[in-house]
């Protein structure tokens, strides 16, 4: 029997991610035949009106799973209900009551899912333990934020190592199950044109952009807290990083991987605080409007506290003190109510050493590789091209790779993917505990310089990309973000 527990199964990351990946996987017929599903959460509740909660989840975020309502009807019968309080002994025993022979039959597992705030983690898990629910192959996912500096990540990992072995923790970052950041270990590591040109030697910069347009939806009292560094840098744009940057892994093995990323994450460059004041970048959204909508400020956002100062945009100017990417700028964006929705990785690559064309012959950027993670997955090699017709006039045309067109296999959203991942115990996609204590060790002078300048926060309006500070981060090393480059 496999059994998948979710903690905060009433909460919002269960609704609108966890439980629609968890159909999908189930209507795609990729759950062992003997699966439950038990949900978890403070609220009493019966079975029957989780599974009514269940079903809206799934109605409302899982459209694209297309199943049948026999295939709901057969995934509510997987599915029960377990009240629980972290700090209720008897809950779990309820709990392993419900999840029955656990322990008693050999290839039994269970996965247990924490989608609840880090102050829970400790809790359950002790309680898990000391219920003996964690032994042989039971594995525990757990959501970030784990943490808010060095310090509070090192002792929840700590806590969470006293209670279970390293190979049984899932730190999920939704990230790394984007099919795109995959992909990126398929071309850089089985495609050999790649790696001679993959170093200093041939790059001039780096540029890794997440622009979303949301703002802070329902999560304004937790987002205040957190700010776009700790929600989007230490994690996401820190993970891409490290995929770009690392060096060929002895194998595919996670801790192959894991053991190479760490070593980027390392090497990444500590700021003095006099650094911090000029290689980063923060801001805060002003009302103004998104797609034409009018929208409102991050101030007034529900849960925000008018004089709030948390940023909801960083740009870093981040630097690799290693042998492969030493003098190459990794410029780092993200932001909350942006122009539009993106994800994209940059590599641009030098100039041609002289041009043997004239000026008026056409634009002479140099060649850069665009991998794009969403709105669509797809990476593009830009060159110059001759333009076709009467004498040589050059051009920026794209070697393009759109994945959409290029393959029909179904497209497996990320949650999903690192839900599967987990119940079949393969860790790749899941950050080690030292990645994420060198991640925080990064962030940490940043953040502290921020705390003790009470003038760095600028500010943006909704609907553009980020305050005109971005902007010159760039200009000053005569470069520009992508969607601003000028061709000349
Ligand atoms: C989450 C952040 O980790 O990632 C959110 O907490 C953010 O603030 C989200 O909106 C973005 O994820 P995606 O997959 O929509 O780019």
């Amino acid at each position: 029997m496999t059994t998948f527990v979710l903690f905060g199964g009433t909460g919002d990351l269960a609704k609108r991610k966890i439980i629609p990946a968890l159909y999908s996987a189930f209507v795609n017929g990729r759950l062992a035949t003997d699966f439950q599903f038990i949900g978890a959460a403070r609220e009493a509740l019966s079975d029957e009106v989780f599974r009514a909660r269940v079903t809206n989840a799934i109605e409302t975020y899982a459209k694209l799973a297309n199943g049948t309502p026999e295939q709901l009807a057969a995934f509510l019968a997987l599915t029960s209900y377990s009240k629980i309080d972290a700090r209720a002994p008897a809950d779990f025993d309820a709990l392993k009551s419900r999840i029955g022979t656990i322990g008693n039959e050999s290839n039994a597992s269970s996965l247990f899912y924490l989608a609840v705030g880090p102050d829970i983690f400790i809790p359950v898990v002790e309680q898990l333990s000391k219920h003996g629910l964690v032994e042989g192959n039971a594995r525990v996912v757990v959501e970030k934020p784990l943490g808010r500096d060095a310090k509070s990540a090192k002792e929840i990992n700590q806590a969470l190592r006293s209670y279970l072995r390293e190979n049984q923790i899932y730190r999920i970052d939704h990230y790394l199950g984007k099919e795109m950041v995959q992909n990126l270990l398929a071309l850089r590591f089985a495609n050999s044109f790649l790696e001679p040109l993959w170093n200093r030697k041939w790059i001039q910069d780096v540029q890794i952009s997440i622009a979303e347009q949301v703002g802070v939806e329902t999560r304004g009292d937790f987002y205040d807290k957190t700010g776009a560094l700790r929600d989007m840098v230490q994690n996401h744009l820190l993970q891409l990083v490290s995929i770009v940057a690392m060096e060929p892994p002895v194998n595919a093995n996670p801790d192959a991987i894991r053991d190479e990323k760490v070593k980027v994450l390392r090497a990444l460059h500590k700021f003095t605080p006099d650094e911090v004041s000029k290689k980063t970048v923060r801001g805060q959204y002003r009302a103004g409007a998104v797609d034409g909508k009018p929208v409102i400020s991050y101030q007034n956002e529900a849960g925000v506290p008018p004089s709030s100062r948390a940023e909801t945009f960083v740009a870093i100017r981040a630097e690799i003190d290693n042998w492969r990417w030493g003098g190459v700028p990794f410029y780092l964006r993200t932001g909350k109510r942006m122009a539009s929705r993106c994800a994209e990785i940059t590599i641009n690559f030098k100039p041609i050493p002289y041009s043997i064309f004239g000026k008026g012959q056409g634009p002479l950027r140099s060649n850069r590789l665009v991998i794009t993670l969403q709105p669509e997955e797809s990476v593009q090699l830009f060159m110059k091209a001759k333009e076709p017709g009467e004498g040589i006039r050059l051009s920026d045309v794209a070697l393009n790779l759109d994945f959409a067109e290029a393959s029909s296999s179904r497209r497996v959203e990320s949650y999903e993917r690192l839900l599967l991942d987990a119940l079949h115990g393969d860790l790749t996609l899941f950050v080690r505990d030292d990645e994420l204590g060198a991640a925080w060790e990064w962030i940490d002078p940043i953040m502290h310089a921020w705390e003790n300048d009470s003038e760095g926060l600028k500010s943006y309006i909704a609907g553009s990309w980020g305050p005109a500070a971005a902007s010159y981060l760039l200009a000053q090393h005569g470069t520009a973000w992508g969607e601003e480059y000028v061709e000349s």
